[in-house]
């Protein structure tokens, strides 16, 4: 059976006061600037334009909040790694991201967009010790393997699951292609406690 999530944009926060109430369950999106955070929410809601996708990196600053269903929600955590960035803005990002995986209790699950020609970097690895730190299980997207032949894309997985964190599956994906999308809604369904 296929769960359609009725999803709905909730709200953007800059700071933590303006994070909605904790309280059911929510799934974070974490991951590079431009590796496809907002594309993979798209892909996985059937929506064209539900998060704001963009060519320029560094596009999603704020936190972005969707409703799913009843209490349940995903939320577009701002990309990091984009060198552009000024070190004001840098640690805005940091003190944000911190509030959210330290005191978020809905928090249930995290994918981690990697874009597979580039592999884990050691910010995605900073998120998945988060995760793991904060006993949040955690799952990485390898985003774009529609860049690859199948073939590469396979033998990709394979080199980048000997950098990855131990335990945390690595899922080819392609959000245009709709590569890997059933697996990561039968995931999100699993961590929201979705039927
Ligand atoms: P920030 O919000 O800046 O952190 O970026 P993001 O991680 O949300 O990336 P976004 O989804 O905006 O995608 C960035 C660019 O990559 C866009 O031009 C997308 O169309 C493209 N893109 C995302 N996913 C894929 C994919 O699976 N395959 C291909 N070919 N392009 C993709
Ligand atoms: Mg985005």
């Amino acid at each position: 059976m296929t769960t359609v999530f009725n999803a709905s944009f909730l709200t953007g926060a800059r700071s933590a006061k303006q994070f909605p109430a904790d309280s059911g369950l929510e799934v974070a999106f974490a991951g590079r600037s431009n590796s496809g955070k907002s594309s993979a929410i798209n892909a996985i809601t059937r929506r064209k334009a539900l998060a704001r996708t963009s060519k320029t990196p560094g596009r999603t600053r704020e936190i972005n909040f969707f409703t799913v269903a009843e209490d349940r929600r995903l939320v577009d955590l701002p990309g990091y790694g984009y060198a552009k960035v000024s070190a004001g803005m840098r640690d805005e990002w940091r003190e944000l991201l911190e509030q959210y995986f330290r005191y978020r209790q809905s928090l249930r699950g995290l994918f981690v967009t990697v874009d597979i020609r580039r592999g884990i970097g050691d910010l995605d690895r900073v998120m998945l010790n988060w995760a793991t730190d904060a006993g949040v299980p955690a799952a990485a997207l390898l985003t774009k393997a529609d860049k690859l032949s199948r073939g590469a894309g396979l033998k990709r997985r394979d080199e980048i699951a000997n950098t990855a964190p131990e335990g945390v599956p690595l899922l080819l994906f392609s959000s245009p292609r709709r590569l890997g999308v059933d697996e990561a809604r039968a995931q999100l369904r699993a961590w929201l406690e979705l039927p």
